[in-house]
C-alpha cells in the first residue's frame, strides 16, 4: 500500500469525471472483479478504480449499454475487462451474467453487488404491491441470485463479496423511500448472514452504506433543491461522489481487510452516525 495525494472533486452527473484513489493495493492487481450496475454512478466509479489497481473488471449493465461502454473504455486505459448484460431480478439472466464473466476472466475473486435503485417513491399508505415487489426484487433478490451463482467460483478463489447497502437502511428513509429502505436493511442483514455462512469457505462478506451520493440516482429521485439541502445539513458539508464509495469498496476487497467480515463501512459525511 502506498499513500498518494487525494483530491476531492465536485460531483457531476452524466459524464465520467477524472477519478482519484488515495491508496494503491498491490494485491488487487490481476484480481477478477465483477461489479454489478457499473454502467452508471457508484458502480462505474468502482469499476474504474479497480482497473486503476490493475484488476480485470466485469462491467455489468441492464439498460444503459452506452454507459457501460464508457466505463469499459476507462477500465481499458489501465487494465482489461469485459461487458456483461442482464436484468438481475431474473434468475437465468443473473446466472448468465456470472457465467459470462467467468468465461471471459477465467475465474472470479471479488463480487461487488452494487446494482440497485429506488425504482420510484411510493408511500406505505398508497404505494402498490407491484412497487413493493419490484423494489425488493431489484435490491434484494438480485443480490441473492448473483451471489448464489457466484458462490462456486468464490469458493475456489477464497474470494470476497461487497454488498452496497444504504444509509436509508439505517434511518428508514424519507419521502416515499420507506420500502426501498426496508430492502436496503435486508441487504445489510443478509451481508452478516452470508458472512457467517461463507466464512467456512474462506469467503469474506462486507458492505458499504452510502449516504447521499450525487449520481443519476438523485437526478431521478431528488430535486436539485433537495440535493443542496442535504449537502448543507451534512456535517462534512457536501454530498458524496461515486469514488467516495469506491474507495471504501477497494479497501474491503483488499488484503488490508483480510480479518474483516460481516462488517459495514458507512460513507456518508457524518449524515448518520452510530451512537
Ligand atoms: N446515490 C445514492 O445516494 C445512493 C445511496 C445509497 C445507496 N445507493 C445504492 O448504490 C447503488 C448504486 O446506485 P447509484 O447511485 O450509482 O445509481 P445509478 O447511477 O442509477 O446506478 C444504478 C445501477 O444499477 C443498475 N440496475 C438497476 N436496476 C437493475 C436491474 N434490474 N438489473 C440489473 N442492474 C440494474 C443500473 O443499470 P442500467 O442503468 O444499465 O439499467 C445502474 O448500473 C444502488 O444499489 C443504490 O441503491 C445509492
Amino acid at each position: 500500500m502506498n499513500w498518494q495525494k487525494k483530491e476531492h472533486r465536485k460531483p457531476q452527473g452524466g459524464k465520467i469525471r477524472a477519478l482519484t484513489t488515495a491508496m494503491t493495493y498491490e494485491d488487487l492487481k490481476g484480481r477478477k472483479v465483477l461489479v454489478t450496475g457499473s454502467s452508471s454512478g457508484i458502480g462505474q466509479a468502482t469499476a474504474i478504480l479497480f482497473a486503476r489497481q490493475g484488476a480485470y473488471v466485469g462491467v455489468h449493465y441492464f439498460s444503459t449499454k452506452d454507459g457501460a461502454q464508457r466505463t469499459l473504455k476507462q477500465v481499458k486505459k489501465n487494465s482489461d475487462g469485459a461487458l456483461v448484460a442482464g436484468d438481475l431480478r431474473d434468475e437465468k439472466q443473473a446466472r448468465s451474467v456470472v457465467e459470462k464473466f467467468v468465461e471471459a476472466a477465467g475465474g472470479l475473486d471479488i463480487l461487488v453487488n452494487n446494482a440497485g435503485t429506488m425504482v420510484d417513491r411510493q408511500s406505505f399508505e398508497t404505494g402498490t404491491l407491484e412497487y413493493h415487489e419490484d423494489v425488493y426484487a431489484t435490491n434484494v433478490r438480485s443480490v441473492f441470485l448473483v451471489t448464489r451463482a457466484a458462490l462456486p467460483y468464490l469458493k475456489k478463489s477464497k474470494g470476497n463479496i461487497i454488498n452496497i447497502g444504504s444509509v436509508a437502511g439505517q434511518t428508514g428513509g424519507a419521502g416515499g423511500s420507506g420500502m426501498y429502505s426496508g430492502a436496503k436493511a435486508a441487504v445489510a442483514t443478509e451481508t452478516i448472514s452470508m458472512a457467517k455462512e461463507f466464512a467456512k469457505y474462506g469467503i469474506r462478506v462486507n458492505s458499504v452504506f452510502p449516504g447521499f451520493i450525487e449520481t443519476r440516482f438523485h437526478e431521478q429521485y431528488s430535486t436539485p433543491e433537495r440535493c443542496r439541502e442535504v449537502a448543507k445539513k451534512t456535517p462534512l458539508g457536501r454530498n458524496g461522489t461515486g469514488e467516495d464509495i469506491a474507495n471504501a469498496v477497494l479497501f474491503l476487497a483488499s488484503e488490508a481487510a483480510s480479518f474483516i467480515t460481516g462488517e459495514y463501512i458507512a460513507v456518508n459525511g457524518g449524515l448518520y452516525m452510530r451512537a
